[in-house]
């Protein structure tokens, strides 16, 4: 096969097949094909897009250009969970020991925080020890002894998929539905769990900004997920203001540790309530058959939260891994901001907005995120906004706490805050959690 053929058809918007694809990310991966041939068939791939067997042969392609975890030493049905990413989500925080504590094991590997969006790795380092390097061996391991893992991914992974989003990301072609779509089920085909549970974003402070851009992703993720034999369900859920309060990295600990207790902002309980009972559900359909209702599965998970079973799995967890369990029994032994500072609402009124972007733009100037990979972040900064939209404030009230350990950069968050929530003089509705119905598994 020559490159340049496959990269041709695909620009004169022809269907490539199986073999085709699979030649064109081996060749890649085993570096026999130059950066521009390949971003030229990325272009080719962004501009005339992959019908459903091309992305899940692109998917497979890209799972199989590495190792590829195998969990069947690992009791009963493994379920995974992937956020397309956002502000102030610590769903896997809470969800994953929620859900393990049900005595579903949950295998997960997360990643870091980027731009924007928080990443799981970048929340779980603000625990003095915790290690996020995993090999496949300590994956497994962990997964028979205790029923849960939740590190990085492994370098063997999905090569391929790293090296071709380094390209797509010079190139103008991450926005690719295929490309995207591609990406995130292939990394977690490789990772090996047998049910998959995604939570697709929406909103100002996500990848996706409208509803229909987000369908069309989720459907295609599960239409993927499907055709590679797993069990797939997409929930869509709104990212137009933060999850929770807290968007901050050790701030995050602390509010997911406060979840697991029983306590936390409502509308982050209720998300890792959905999200769980999504992952039980499916468990339950497949493994041993105890969660035939979303109703009995909720059950379930409220009672692991009440009879503290859920926190002593994260507990369990963040030993298990290296962490200083002290910090999850006190949260105030996370790493502190010196700087505190708290912003009032300047009129009455009803909070129209708690702009998403905004707040996470805050975090990430007083140091909570990075701009390149090998950025350096502070885990103690942030901040913790004390209202959702819908809220009736008067003149006065907190609006949101800024965590800094620098003065310049607290004041230059500060303007920024200013901008993130608007007013309203009439009642405002208050946004949805999820955008329903979730897409199953045909
Ligand atoms: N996340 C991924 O893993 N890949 C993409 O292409 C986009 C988001």
């Amino acid at each position: 096969m020559r490159a340049v053929d496959i990269i041709a058809k695909k620009r004169d918007g022809h269907t490539l097949t199986r073999d085709e694809i699979h030649w064109f990310i081996d060749a890649f991966t085993h570096d026999t094909l130059p950066d521009y041939q390949v971003a030229a068939w990325l272009m080719a791939v962004y501009l005339q897009g992959m019908n459903r067997q091309e992305t899940v042969d692109l998917t497979m392609a890209l799972a199989e250009s590495g190792e590829t975890l195998d969990l069947t030493e690992i009791d009963g049905y493994v379920v995974d969970k992937h956020s397309s990413g956002g502000v102030g989500d610590k769903t896997s925080l809470v969800v994953a020991p929620l859900v393990a504590s049900c005595g579903v094991p949950v295998i997960k590997m997360s990643g870091r925080g980027l731009g924007f969006s928080g990443g799981t790795l970048d929340k779980l380092e603000a625990i003095a020890g915790y290690d996020v390097h995993l090999s496949a061996e300590r994956y497994i391991a962990l997964g028979k002894q205790i029923g849960i893992a939740l590190g990085g991914q492994t370098e063997s992974i999905a090569p391929a998929d790293g090296k071709l989003y380094a390209l797509r990301d010079v190139t103008g072609t991450v926005p690719s539905l295929p490309l995207i779509a591609s990406s995130i089920v292939s990394k977690k085909i490789a990772a090996g769990a047998h049910g998959i549970v995604l939570d697709v974003k929406v909103g100002r402070g996500a990848f996706m900004q409208t509803l229909e851009a987000a369908r069309q992703l989720a459907t295609m993720m599960v239409e993927i997920a499907t055709d590679a034999k797993r069990n797939a369900v997409a929930l869509l859920s709104d990212m137009n203001q933060p999850l929770g309060y807290a968007v901050g990295n050790a701030l995050e600990i602390a509010e997911a540790v406060e979840t697991l207790r029983g306590g936390g902002p409502a509308d982050l309980r209720e998300h890792c309530l959905a999200v769980g009972v999504e992952m039980l559900h499916m468990a339950g359909q497949r493994g041993k058959r105890r969660w035939t209702t979303e109703t009995a599965a909720r059950a379930s998970l409220e009672q692991q939260i009440e009879n503290g079973a859920a926190l002593a799995k994260f507990r369990e967890l963040v030993a298990a891994q290296g962490g200083d369990v002290s910090m999850i029994d006190d949260p105030a032994r996370l790493p502190q901001a010196s700087l505190v500072e708290t912003l009032t609402a300047s009129q009455d009124g009803s909070i129209a907005e708690v702009k998403a972007d905004a707040v996470a733009v805050a975090a990430f100037e007083l140091g909570a995120g990075r701009e390149r990979k090998s950025d350096p972040i502070d885990p103690a900064v942030g901040v913790k906004v004390h209202v959702k939209v819908g809220d009736r404030v008067q003149a006065g009230a907190p609006l949101a706490t800024i965590y800094a350990n620098d003065a310049a950069r607290l004041a230059k968050a500060k303007q920024t805050l200013l901008t993130a929530c608007t007013y309203s003089d009439a009642p405002v509705a208050p946004l949805p959690l999820f955008y329903r119905p979730a897409i199953h598994t045909d």
